[in-house]
């Protein structure tokens, strides 16, 4: 009978070269996985639980402000992983990130992940499915209520994947591609080099067309894609109450999460899941419910924050009411401000006093 490498000798590999547009304001100073999430960069709760799963070597494929992940995780050692870097300085997609890393794996089998899934999947028991079936390549497949927005992925009864559709408008089944994958290596090496290549819209519909082995690994844990304003603000939240595993939260799991230096009125609520950054105020009366307060920002008294983005250094001033809104760095919302579903502010904006804004995606 074959044995099976651990874990421990898989490589992993994150895909981090998004220009993630949809959070904009909030990533052009930082890539989606550097984005601080429920008190460190979202990044950092997805590479504590692939330490956790036994992996120590990981590879990011970075394009977009690449420098600010080694800034942050340098050789990794502090978190007890090895990490290496490969920069796209044109992006080359996701299949052509994937092969742009190939001659740093030192296994003969990889885990890959998009760098901004939340998810409660148990790798090891993905990395059995890969094994047990003799794939080429395994996925990582979740049912969602409306698949539009993914690549819709059925499988047959055995578990086998039949089709690969990418953001299809009539997706035949809810079951999509949760982002994370099991490849060997020598799939790896066959997709093109040097060239933009998406894995979704072309590797995979070319494997299933060649014949190849790709098993699906169906899971119903905890699973978010932290792309949106919405989701971001869900994400972080559901981190700080313990409903998302992560093995790096800075603090105890609870309704909020209060980091160093911050001045947290006694007479402020903070609930939900609401993360409040480093060197911030907020002042007495204020409510800031299921939120994510970046570091240096204010909050004055009696000003309500629900489901919303505040910015470093942004400043909320008094009585000013802020809802599902992203709120840019250094912005000042002035007193009495109403902001109201789905409005974005850019950094450095002020708002004067009084100024009122619904938007329609509220
Ligand atoms: N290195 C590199 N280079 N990384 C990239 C590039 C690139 O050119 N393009 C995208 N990425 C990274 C992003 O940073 C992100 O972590 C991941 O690849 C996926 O990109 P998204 O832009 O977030 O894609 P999506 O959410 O629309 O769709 C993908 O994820 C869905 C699950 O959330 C697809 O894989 C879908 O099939 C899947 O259902
Ligand atoms: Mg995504």
């Amino acid at each position: 009978m074959a044995t099976h490498p651990p874990a421990e000798q898989v490589d992993a590999v994150i895909l981090v070269g998004g220009q993630g547009t949809r959070l904009r304001p909030l990533t052009l100073s930082a890539p989606k996985p550097m984005l601080p999430t429920a008190g460190v960069p979202f990044l950092e709760h997805l590479l504590s639980r692939i330490r956790a799963a036994g992996m120590t070597h990981v590879v990011l494929g970075t394009s977009y402000k690449a420098q600010t992940f080694a800034e942050y995780f340098g050789d990794g050692s502090s978190f007890g992983l090895d990490i290496d870097y490969v920069v796209e300085e044109v992006p080359l997609g996701t299949g052509g990130a994937i092969r742009n890393v190939a001659d740093r794996l030192r296994a003969d089998t990889a885990m890959i992940f998009n760098g901004d899934i939340l998810s409660g999947l148990d790798l090891t028991a993905l990395l059995t499915t890969h094994r047990t079936v003799g794939a080429d390549v395994t996925l990582h497949l979740v049912q969602v209520d409306d698949a539009r927005a993914f690549g819709c992925v059925p499988t047959d009864p055995a578990g086998r994947v039949t089709a690969f559709l990418e953001k299809s408008e009539q997706p035949p089944t809810n079951q999509i591609n949760a982002g994370c994958y099991v490849f060997e290596r020598s799939v790896i090496e066959q997709i093109p080099a040097g060239r933009v290549v998406s894995v979704e819209r072309e590797t995979f519909p070319g494997l299933l067309a060649a014949g190849a082995v790709v098993a699906g690994h169906v899971d119903s844990s905890y699973w978010l894609d932290l792309g949106t304003p919405s989701a971001f603000v869900t994400g972080s939240a559901d981190l700080v109450r313990g409903i998302a595993p992560t093995m790096a939260l800075p603090g105890p799991v609870g309704e909020s999460l209060v980091l160093d230096g911050a001045d947290v009125h006694p007479g402020a609520a903070i609930s939900g899941g609401t993360t409040i950054g480093r060197d911030t105020t907020v002042g007495e009366g204020a409510v800031v419910e299921r939120s994510v307060v970046f570091d240096g920002a204010r909050i004055g008294p009696g000003a309500r924050v629900t489901s919303s983005v505040i910015g470093a250094g942004a400043h909320v001033a008094a009585s000013a009411v802020v809802a599902n809104a992203v709120i840019g760095d250094r912005v000042v919302v002035g007193e009495n401000c109403e902001l109201v579903g789905g409005i974005r502010v850019w950094p450095g904006v002020e708002l004067p006093a009084g100024s009122v804004r619904f938007s329609a995606d509220s």
